[in-house]
């Protein structure tokens, strides 16, 4: 593998295509009777629902139009995550279905995309036992979709398009659908050199390719000005942001323009390696306001023997020095994390180690993984695999440790006053809305009678009332009740009329 700059004439060269491609796509509604629609189904992390966005922007810009929920699209995408074996499994369990949709109407288009298919056997899979799925393509071929589509239209061949080449296409030129209209996905870095020895991504996402700092923030220019709230800076490493190229600013100095960008209220950025974490992230984040006042740290075990076979390159005493100081710089934040229970040769005595440190770090809420063997990476072939019964076992003590602690964490916070940036209507109830703090917290809550928007009362009753009208905006909300994993509340006052 290596790394491939995408040059602007390349791209020309697909996104000349789109003219083209439209004009089949209006062909094809019209010989239907229905506009032609699309729908994207993404499995795995924020950086497959980035890719996403790329390739609803990329699927608009031909003519189609997403379809609803309930209907079955015309033409259908699956980003896949391989992540964990389940993962695996869901795909090819839900593959099966869509042959009855093919054979209803024999136009559509189905394709499967994302980190499953950096795997050869999953491709030759698909090959031999799912004749219905036109198109396979990989992480790093998204720029290529237009010309896949022109191949399978065109040619009506079966494409398998996925490179060995790790390319490095700037996000600024490819069309992008952002999906929340208040937040954008902005990949800095693509890929990962560490090689967990647990981990498929640098399989998958091949090596760590950092885009330019200066097209970055002239981008989040360009969102602020747009009216975004919330940014995401995403990579597989952020801390090693920069890293790959000569000259280029280090991550804390990158958080920290970003920050001086008149704008965001919410800065996010995911995910940081314990190993590269500068302090100087840490005081950056102290020094502005509108960075969130969360952590995400994954610690994956608290075993100094076990995150050695990890490869992950800091011990237990390292990992706690700097929660700890995360904790003392900013008391009010929270911190979580990601935790793998049976990495093999994991102990009982290790196991506790790890209890230990959650005890110790008392994080706000954690990703809690059971082990997964994955093909090629290192530790599959590790002697010592851990029985599933040990496994349940343990993973059940620790969910019980954290939802204890996870619980403790949103009573600490109940009775308080807190700037929500609003998502929009709950999945509990249309009246309630649902938000985050900015330390991250879920908040489901309630408009309480008297409380106007831009001078009119809002009366969450009325046949009219849309929770969904609010996404996007700060509110000041009081916390009423703690739940295991979320918190109630009652907005009090709208911020930004
Ligand atoms: N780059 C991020 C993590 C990306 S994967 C980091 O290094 O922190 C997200 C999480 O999935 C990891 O933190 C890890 O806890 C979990 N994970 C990855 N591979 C796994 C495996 N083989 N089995 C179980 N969990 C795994
Ligand atoms: Fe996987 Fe480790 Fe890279 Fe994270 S840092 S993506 S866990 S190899
Ligand atoms: Fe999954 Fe690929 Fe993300 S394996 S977690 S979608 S990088």
């Amino acid at each position: 593998m290596s790394t491939v700059i995408v040059s602007q004439d390349e791209l020309l060269r697909y996104n000349s295509l789109i003219p083209s491609l439209k004009n089949r796509v209006a062909a094809l509604s019209s010989e239907h009777g229905h506009p032609m629609t699309y729908r994207v189904k993404t499995y795995g992390c924020q950086l497959n629902e980035s890719d996403s966005e790329k390739i609803e922007g990329i699927l608009q810009s031909i003519g189609l139009i997403e379809a609803s929920e309930e209907a079955i699209p015309d033409f259908l995408i699956l980003n896949t995550c391989t992540i964990r074996e389940n993962a695996d499994i869901r795909l090819f369990g839900n593959l099966g279905a869509y042959k009855t949709h093919k054979k209803q109407n024999r136009d559509m288009f189905i394709a499967v995309c994302g980190c499953m298919m950096k795997q050869q056997e999953n491709i030759e899979r698909i090959k031999k036992s799912f004749p219905f799925v036109d198109a396979c393509f990989g992480p790093s071929d998204i720029h290529l979709l237009p010309q896949i589509l022109d191949r399978k239209l065109g040619q009506r061949k079966r494409v398998f398009s996925v490179s060995e080449e790790d390319y490095l296409v700037d996000d600024t030129d490819v069309p992008v659908l952002r999906k929340r209209k208040f937040r954008a996905l902005v990949p800095i870095m693509y890929g990962c050199n560490n090689f967990c020895t647990y981990c498929v991504v640098p399989y998958t996402r091949g090596r760590e390719r950092s885009r330019s700092s200066e097209k970055i923030l002239a981008q989040l220019r360009e969102l602020a000005a747009e009216g975004y709230k919330e940014v995401m800076l995403l990579g597989q490493n952020v801390n090693s942001y920069g890293s790959d190229k000569e000259d280029e600013i280090s991550f804390a100095a990158l958080l920290e323009e970003t920050a001086k960008i008149p704008g965001f209220s919410r800065i996010r950025f995911m995910t940081s390696h314990p190993k590269d974490i500068s302090e100087e992230v840490i005081y950056t984040m102290k020094k502005y306001k509108n960075i969130e006042r969360h952590l995400h740290l994954p610690m994956q075990s608290g075993s100094s023997d076990v995150l050695k076979r990890m490869n992950r390159h800091y011990d237990q005493e390292q990992y706690l020095k700097t929660a700890l100081l995360f904790r003392e710089v900013l008391p009010e934040a929270t911190l979580t994390t990601d935790i793998i229970v049976g990495f093999p040769g994991e102990t009982e005595e290790d196991f506790q180690q790890t209890l230990n440190v959650v005890e110790k770090v008392r994080f706000d809420s954690a990703f809690t993984f059971q082990y997964s063997r994955r093909p090629g990476t290192k530790a599959a072939d590790y002697p010592d695999q851990i029985p599933q019964d040990v496994v349940t076992e343990r993973f059940g003590r620790l969910l019980d440790l954290q939802n204890r602690l996870t619980f403790e964490s949103n009573e600490s916070v109940v009775g308080k006053t807190e700037e929500i940036l609003i998502e929009g209507r709950s999945a509990t109830a249309p009246d309630v809305l649902t938000g985050r703090t900015n330390s991250n917290r879920l908040v489901n809550f309630r408009i309480p009678e008297g409380i106007s928007y831009q001078g009119k009362r809002i009366d969450t009753s009325a046949p009219d009332f849309n929770a969904d009208d609010y996404e996007g905006k700060l509110a000041m909300v009081r916390i009423t009740r703690a739940k295991p994993y979320s918190v109630e509340g009652e907005l009090e006052s709208f911020i930004d009329e």
